[in-house]
């Protein structure tokens, strides 16, 4: 069975809760690490503990959502060896799969999207990564880490 990890601050409760029915009836198991209700907690935090049980292994992706989904985004690609992808349409969705293949997408709790996040989970899930020089290009981007 597929798996996948969600975590979130309090700006993405529902919309959490709402990507994990969805990932469950398309035959996911979901791991919901995130906080389950609206009391104040700090998306770098939740960041932290996403890219900690990810890196237990054993999951297809990650989800990571805040109010914007960006400073929960931006906090987890500052760890080595997470690539998140901050979606916002059905374009993004796929070309982030298929040129990016990020191991984390992020979404926005708070956000208005033009496309639903299910739609977004859907196409992004679909999608195939195509290598060749998009590998060559995330292997530049995972190296940059190391020039700091
Ligand atoms: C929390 O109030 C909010 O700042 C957070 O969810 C997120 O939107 C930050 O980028």
């Amino acid at each position: 069975m597929p798996r996948v990890l969600i975590a979130n601050d309090h700006g993405a409760v529902d919309l959490s809760r709402r990507i994990k029915e969805h990932l469950e009836k398309r035959g996911y198991e979901v791991n919901w690490i995130g906080v389950q209700t609206e009391s104040r907690v700090d998306y770098p935090d939740m960041a932290k503990a996403a890219a900690d049980e990810f890196f237990k292994g054993g999951y297809d992706f990650g989800i990571v959502n805040c109010g914007t989904g960006i400073g929960i985004s931006i906090s987890i690609n500052k760890i080595p060896g997470i690539r998140c992808a901050l979606v916002h349409d059905l374009y993004t969705a796929e070309l982030t799969k298929r040129h990016n293949n990020p191991n984390f997408i992020a979404f926005g709790g708070r956000c208005t999207y033009s496309d639903s996040v299910e739609a977004m989970l859907d196409m992004f899930i679909d999608s195939k990564f195509e290598g060749g020089r998009h590998q060559e290009r995330i292997d530049k981007m995972m190296a940059l880490d190391k020039l700091v």
